[in-house]
Protein backbone atom coordinates (compact mmCIF):
# COMPACT_ATOMS: atom_id res chain seq x y z
CA UNK A 1 0.00 0.00 0.00
CA UNK A 2 1.75 3.08 -1.36
CA UNK A 3 0.70 6.30 -1.17
CA UNK A 4 1.34 8.81 -3.26
CA UNK A 5 3.48 11.10 -1.75
CA UNK A 6 4.63 15.27 -2.36
CA UNK A 7 7.58 15.04 0.07
CA UNK A 8 10.21 14.03 -1.73
CA UNK A 9 13.60 15.28 -0.17
CA UNK A 10 16.53 14.54 -2.33
CA UNK A 11 17.33 11.15 -3.18
CA UNK A 12 15.42 7.86 -2.26
CA UNK A 13 11.71 8.84 -0.52
CA UNK A 14 11.56 4.83 0.73
CA UNK A 15 7.90 3.60 0.49
CA UNK A 16 8.36 2.79 4.20
CA UNK A 17 9.15 6.46 5.30
CA UNK A 18 6.81 8.24 3.72
CA UNK A 19 4.40 5.92 5.47
CA UNK A 20 5.58 5.93 8.81
CA UNK A 21 5.97 9.61 8.11
CA UNK A 22 2.25 9.72 7.66
CA UNK A 23 1.83 7.29 10.92
CA UNK A 24 3.34 9.77 13.07
CA UNK A 25 1.47 12.58 11.52
CA UNK A 26 -1.86 10.95 11.88
CA UNK A 27 -0.61 9.81 15.95
CA UNK A 28 0.36 13.23 16.42
CA UNK A 29 -1.98 15.83 17.06
CA UNK A 30 -1.98 16.95 20.47
CA UNK A 31 1.17 16.26 21.88
CA UNK A 32 3.57 13.71 20.85
CA UNK A 33 5.97 11.14 21.36
CA UNK A 34 6.08 8.16 22.72
CA UNK A 35 4.09 5.91 24.48
CA UNK A 36 4.65 3.09 22.29
CA UNK A 37 8.46 1.65 22.33
CA UNK A 38 8.37 -0.54 25.71
CA UNK A 39 11.53 -1.72 25.15
CA UNK A 40 13.41 1.80 26.30
CA UNK A 41 16.87 2.54 27.00
CA UNK A 42 16.10 6.40 26.78
CA UNK A 43 17.68 8.33 28.68
CA UNK A 44 14.57 8.61 32.12
CA UNK A 45 14.48 12.20 32.59
CA UNK A 46 12.35 13.89 35.22
CA UNK A 47 9.62 15.97 34.31
CA UNK A 48 9.67 19.68 33.10
CA UNK A 49 12.65 19.25 31.81
CA UNK A 50 13.37 21.79 28.90
CA UNK A 51 15.01 20.15 25.71
CA UNK A 52 14.57 22.48 23.02
CA UNK A 53 12.34 25.85 21.76
CA UNK A 54 9.77 24.64 19.65
CA UNK A 55 10.48 27.35 17.32
CA UNK A 56 13.94 25.99 16.83
CA UNK A 57 12.79 22.80 14.94
CA UNK A 58 11.85 23.21 11.52
CA UNK A 59 8.32 21.86 11.41
CA UNK A 60 8.68 18.41 9.52
CA UNK A 61 12.38 18.01 10.59
CA UNK A 62 15.04 17.79 13.94
CA UNK A 63 17.49 18.94 15.64
CA UNK A 64 19.83 17.57 17.90
CA UNK A 65 20.20 18.17 21.42
CA UNK A 66 21.24 17.02 25.23
CA UNK A 67 18.69 15.58 28.21
CA UNK A 68 21.56 14.53 31.33
CA UNK A 69 23.90 14.83 29.50
CA UNK A 70 22.49 12.13 26.59
CA UNK A 71 22.19 13.19 23.19
CA UNK A 72 18.45 12.98 21.76
CA UNK A 73 17.00 14.31 18.69
CA UNK A 74 13.94 16.73 18.83
CA UNK A 75 11.39 16.82 16.27
CA UNK A 76 8.24 19.01 15.25
CA UNK A 77 5.86 16.41 13.00
CA UNK A 78 3.13 19.27 12.67
CA UNK A 79 3.65 23.43 13.98
CA UNK A 80 2.77 22.93 17.55
CA UNK A 81 3.65 19.33 18.32
CA UNK A 82 7.10 17.87 19.20
CA UNK A 83 8.40 14.44 19.73
CA UNK A 84 12.08 13.43 21.35
CA UNK A 85 14.19 10.16 21.05
CA UNK A 86 17.15 8.74 22.07
CA UNK A 87 19.92 9.42 19.74
CA UNK A 88 21.60 6.90 20.36
CA UNK A 89 21.26 4.24 17.36
CA UNK A 90 20.15 0.75 18.27
CA UNK A 91 22.06 -0.87 16.29
CA UNK A 92 25.91 -0.24 17.88
CA UNK A 93 25.36 2.89 19.95
CA UNK A 94 26.68 5.34 17.56
CA UNK A 95 24.98 8.76 17.68
CA UNK A 96 22.63 9.49 15.05
CA UNK A 97 22.32 12.98 13.45
CA UNK A 98 18.90 14.57 12.34
CA UNK A 99 18.68 15.47 8.60
CA UNK A 100 15.13 16.58 7.46
CA UNK A 101 12.64 14.19 8.79
CA UNK A 102 15.20 11.59 9.17
CA UNK A 103 18.12 10.84 11.31
CA UNK A 104 21.07 9.26 9.98
CA UNK A 105 23.57 6.66 11.50
CA UNK A 106 27.35 7.42 10.90
CA UNK A 107 28.92 3.89 11.33
CA UNK A 108 26.35 1.66 9.39
CA UNK A 109 24.06 3.75 7.45
CA UNK A 110 20.75 2.50 9.72
CA UNK A 111 18.44 5.40 8.58
CA UNK A 112 15.36 6.50 11.26
CA UNK A 113 11.82 8.65 10.82
CA UNK A 114 12.64 11.53 12.73
CA UNK A 115 9.51 12.03 13.31
CA UNK A 116 8.50 8.70 14.97
CA UNK A 117 11.91 6.77 15.69
CA UNK A 118 11.27 4.05 13.42
CA UNK A 119 13.87 2.24 11.52
CA UNK A 120 13.34 3.39 7.96
CA UNK A 121 17.03 1.71 6.73
CA UNK A 122 18.92 -1.19 8.85
CA UNK A 123 20.69 -2.68 10.05
CA UNK A 124 19.26 -0.87 13.21
CA UNK A 125 17.07 -3.79 14.65
CA UNK A 126 14.48 -1.67 16.49
CA UNK A 127 13.27 2.09 16.76
CA UNK A 128 14.91 4.58 18.55
CA UNK A 129 13.74 4.73 22.19
CA UNK A 130 11.03 7.51 22.92
CA UNK A 131 11.38 10.57 25.05
CA UNK A 132 7.96 11.29 26.30
CA UNK A 133 7.78 15.36 25.78
CA UNK A 134 4.93 18.03 25.54
CA UNK A 135 5.48 21.61 24.38
CA UNK A 136 4.81 24.16 26.84
CA UNK A 137 4.96 28.15 26.39
CA UNK A 138 7.00 27.47 23.26
CA UNK A 139 9.53 25.15 25.24
CA UNK A 140 9.54 21.37 24.37
CA UNK A 141 9.70 19.52 27.89
CA UNK A 142 9.97 16.27 29.23
CA UNK A 143 6.51 14.75 30.79
CA UNK A 144 8.01 12.38 32.83
FE1 LIG B 1 24.16 2.77 13.85
FE2 LIG B 1 25.54 0.54 13.33
S1 LIG B 1 25.66 1.81 15.09
S2 LIG B 1 24.07 1.54 12.08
Amino acid sequence: MSTPASSDRTAEPSRRSVLAAGIAGAGALTLAACGGGSSSSAPKPHAGQSVAKLDDIPVGGAISAQLDGDPVIVSRPTSSTAACFSAICTHQGCTVRPQGGKAFCPCHGSIFNALNGKVVQTPAPSPLPAIAVEVKNGEVVTTS
